[in-house]
């Protein structure tokens, strides 16, 4: 079967342009020292600067409060961002935000901390109750009704791209599962990159982030093209997830290349900067692909594996509580999904396992699959990856569980290159349960 990414294949009905929206980009070494200019250029007078407790007192936050201080702007810290969010968290983010009253945000950190400060922006700023803006079907997918206060975002792993993206994602605890809001009106208006935040960064979640842009590179090189999407009534309507088109596949082949390249040294040795940066680099890149592109399967089955987690405790994250790492969470799913879509378009999955540094050559279309499942399964062993879902606690028993977990994710299975039912997914749960 011939690859489904013609886009010059236009069908009738079907879309026929895509979009491009990137947040602005500082990237390199000591940018987080620009904070203080860039927060004035924005108007900022008043910024609330969010982070978590363990960060609060390193130096990415010292470096971007010296810098706002030195440029006369009044600060407020919020300290008490959650990893992996809760509708709860974010509704006390808010809280502060609303008593606060800045005109401005910084957040610097992961994704978490990055998705909280774009939450309670929201939710301060056009306050509704909590799930008008959660996507469908979950929430009632309400469009965000105007502009919000400024952002920079300041990330401080080389995973999550949010620095990028307008998408924010929570645990909902009413019903166990990841859920998200997505609007264009949620990307951070300026991303301040350093990759010098990453030095000091523990392997474990070297290699969790590194993973999560692999993940979100692959998955949007190999979504629906955008083509085959209904063209929306309106612009404005095109959503986000618009499925792989020409913009997003520059970055995600890049960003592949990257992390084939740097991973394993990268997480190897923290002293290895020249890969720690290129990693940061490619997480940027996979940001401003996948944020015009969207995920699908792995990042939806993601969902049920981190939200459904048991008693799982990964080294190099806090110990308090049990917790499938976002980027664990969607790899251990990832060999098991591309072995099953990559008939839908071959040409995509090889070419996304040359680019991570398979050797391709021989491989035909019937070997894609195969290939690209075993280069990522070659690079989890490389890097201490648990060995599937099994590897993080799960069982046969558990997968009609994570299945439900995953259906409501109908926004990223809409997304994949070929139609996704409840038999596939419990096809591909048990083909994620070990790989070696
Ligand atoms: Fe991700």
């Amino acid at each position: 079967m011939a690859c489904c990414h013609q886009y010059y294949d236009q069908t009738d009905g079907g879309e026929t342009a895509f979009s491009v929206d990137v947040s602005s980009i500082a990237f390199g070494p000591g940018v987080l020292a620009e904070a203080g200019a860039r927060a004035r250029d924005l108007g900022i007078r008043r910024i609330a600067l969010f982070t978590d407790r363990r960060l609060a007192a390193l130096e990415p936050v010292t470096v971007a409060r010296r810098s706002l201080a030195a440029a006369g702007i009044d600060v407020v810290v919020y300290d008490e961002c959650r990893v992996e969010p809760t509708d709860e968290s974010f509704r006390h983010a808010t809280r502060f935000a609303v008593e606060a009253r800045p005109d401005g945000y910084i957040s610097v950190g992961g994704g978490s901390v990055m998705d909280t400060a774009k939450a309670a922006n929201l939710y301060a700023t056009y306050p509704a109750d909590f799930l008008a803006y959660v996507n469908a079907p979950v929430g009632e997918g309400r469009a965000v009704p105007g502009p919000l206060k400024p952002h920079i975002a300041c990330p401080t792993t080389c995973g999550t791209g949010s620095e990028c993206t307008g998408i924010a994602v929570f645990d909902l605890l009413a019903l166990q599962a990841k859920t998200g809001i997505a609007s264009r009106r949620l990307r951070p208006s300026l991303a301040l990159i350093d990759p010098m935040t990453t030095h000091t960064l523990p392997a474990n979640v070297v290699a969790c982030s590194a993973f999560d842009v692999l993940a979100h590179a692959l998955e949007s090189y190999t979504a629906m093209p955008y083509t085959r999407r209904q063209r929306p009534a309106h612009p404005n309507q095109r959503p986000m997830s618009q499925g792989a088109n020409p913009w997003s596949d520059v970055g995600c082949r890049e960003a592949l290349r990257l992390v084939g390249r740097y991973m394993v040294r990268g997480v190897a040795d923290a002293n290895d900067r020249e890969a720690r940066e290129q990693l940061m680099w490619a997480a940027t890149l996979a940001g401003t692909a996948f944020g015009n592109s969207g995920v699908h399967v792995p990042h939806g089955m993601g969902y049920a594996v981190a939200g459904l987690v048991k008693d799982y405790q990964p080294a190099g994250y806090p110990a308090e509580e049990p917790i499938v790492p976002h980027g664990m969470s969607v790899i251990v799913n990832a060999p098991a999904v591309f072995r099953a879509t990559a008939h839908a378009c071959p040409d995509r999955h090889l070419d996304g396992a040359g680019c991570l540094g398979a050797d391709i050559r021989g491989a035909g279309e019937a070997d894609a699959g195969e290939v690209l499942g075993a280069r990522i399964v070659e690079l989890m062993k490389a890097t201490g990856i648990p060995n599937g879902i099994g590897g993080v606690g799960y069982g046969t028993g558990d997968i009609p569980a994570l299945i439900e977990g995953t259906w409501p994710q109908q926004r990223l299975l809409k997304n994949a290159p070929m139609e996704i039912g409840r038999d596939h997914l419990h096809a591909m749960f048990e083909g994620a349960l070990r790989y070696w």
